[in-house]
């Protein structure tokens, strides 16, 4: 299924218009593995893409403006608070609606593809206004057979407006893999006392919660021990057992199987050595109620989907990362990182939030700070650009870098 709409142009139209730039470091760090860049996102990736990083991204989450038809802004007077007068600084500005939006979405979410490399994931978080336009492209790009999950996030406690509907507390963020093969590493979320209750009806003889479960499952065995006779009986028919009987006799021996007035026996799991319950597709991270940047998201649901999604040695992205929610999970959970955003307001925050934590053990900063300039590439460019690239792909030594020819 494709979107059409007015003004869509192909892939090839799209790289050619991008303007070539060049990026400045103004931290003066090139040797950090993490970069902040305040640019144009589109001009940026491309350069990302021009200079080693096509296919190393493992991470991609962003939260573009939702084309919502408003102006966001920080206060003159007061540092990092949102304002609503319209005599102070712009945050930014969401203006573009329909057809253009969607093309200015488009033409970043190709660009990222490109950036992933094989075992990444993006993460999309939109509104339930717009949401539904950006699945279809999101489709048509990453092929739907990528997508992973449409995750509702409570963003709000409920309100009581005077629409006639039903109140809004949820957005959507929409999750594509680029292959199949994509990192999982799966977070779990503690039970609840009443989960446990609930979950673990049966009591021990130690007072320990416990359940029971089968011990055979769908399918039957051919050859293997799983198809064999134990304790004088055979899987039910359409089954096989769960394990050997050489383990279920184990497991007997240890007390762990419980055998019912009729002799059928079921496994024993008990609560204190489960490590929590599996995260479902609809997760609570409602967001501050004092931000320091407007629509600033949770840092809770930011290190969920970067530790869930990205090892140690990855690179996590975000080309509209505004207060830099992204980048400061990243670094907490020792990933690192790319950040994108072309406001002022933006970068102030970012930079803020950031330098606190950002001194390593030898006084070198942990990211880089670039600023977009807009100059065509020249002999110095690609030195900067093997900078970049050598500093985030490799970590060599600064005299081991390898300067090609311009
Ligand atoms: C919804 S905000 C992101 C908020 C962020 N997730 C946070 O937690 O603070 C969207 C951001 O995208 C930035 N943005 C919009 N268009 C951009 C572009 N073409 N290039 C770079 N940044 C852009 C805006 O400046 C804004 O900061």
């Amino acid at each position: 299924m494709i979107l059409e709409y007015e003004g869509k142009r192909n892939e090839k139209e799209i790289f050619e218009a991008i303007k070539l730039i060049n990026l400045k470091s103004i931290s003066r760090n090139p040797m950090a593995k993490s970069k902040l860049i305040k640019g144009d996102n589109l001009a940026v990736l491309k350069f990302l893409i021009d200079n080693g990083l096509k296919g190393k991204i493992d991470l991609v989450y962003i939260d573009p403006p939702f084309s919502t038809n408003n102006t966001f802004r920080m206060s003159k007077e007061r540092a990092n608070s949102i304002s609503r007068s319209d005599s102070d600084n712009v945050a930014y500005d969401d203006s573009l609606v329909g057809p253009e939006y969607l093309e200015f979405i488009r033409e970043k979410l190709i660009l990222l593809r490109d950036l992933l490399s094989d075992k990444g994931a993006i993460y999309f978080h939109i509104d339930y206004k717009i949401g539904h336009y950006i699945k279809v492209l999101m489709d048509e790009i990453f092929g739907k057979e990528n997508f992973v999950n449409d995750i509702t996030r409570i963003k709000c406690n409920p309100k009581n407006f005077n629409r006639k509907a039903f109140g809004n507390i949820k957005d959507m963020i929409l999750f594509y893999s680029k292959t199949r093969e994509h990192i999982w590493n799966e977070s779990k979320t503690k039970f609840s006392e009443e989960d446990i209750k609930r979950l673990f009806k049966k009591v021990d003889k130690d007072g320990r919660r416990y359940t029971t479960v089968p011990l055979h499952a769908p399918g039957e065995t051919k050859n293997g021990p799983t198809g064999q006779l134990w304790r004088y009986m055979f899987p039910p028919k359409g089954r096989h057992w769960r394990s050997s009987p050489k383990v279920l006799e184990e497991l007997d021996k240890k007390g762990l199987i419980e055998w019912s007035k009729n002799g059928v026996p079921r496994k024993k799991i008990y609560a204190d050595e489960k490590d929590g319950k599996k995260i479902q597709d609809v997760i609570e991270f409602k967001d501050s109620q004092n931000p320091a940047y407007p629509t600033e998201k949770n840092l809770d649901l930011l290190k969920l989907i970067i530790s869930n999604s990205s090892n140690k040695n990855s690179i996590v992205l975000d080309c509209f990362c505004g207060s830099g929610t992204t980048l400061k999970a990243a670094q907490d959970l020792g990933r690192k990182w790319i950040g994108i955003d072309q406001s002022e307001e933006a970068i102030k925050v970012t930079l803020e939030r950031l330098k606190l934590k950002q001194r390593t053990l030898t006084g070198e900063e942990n990211f880089e700070y670039l600023e977009q300039i807009n100059e065509l590439p020249n002999k110095q460019v690609i030195i900067h650009h093997l900078k970049l690239e050598h500093s985030i792909k490799n970590n060599l030594p600064k005299d081991k870098l390898i300067v090609r020819n311009s």
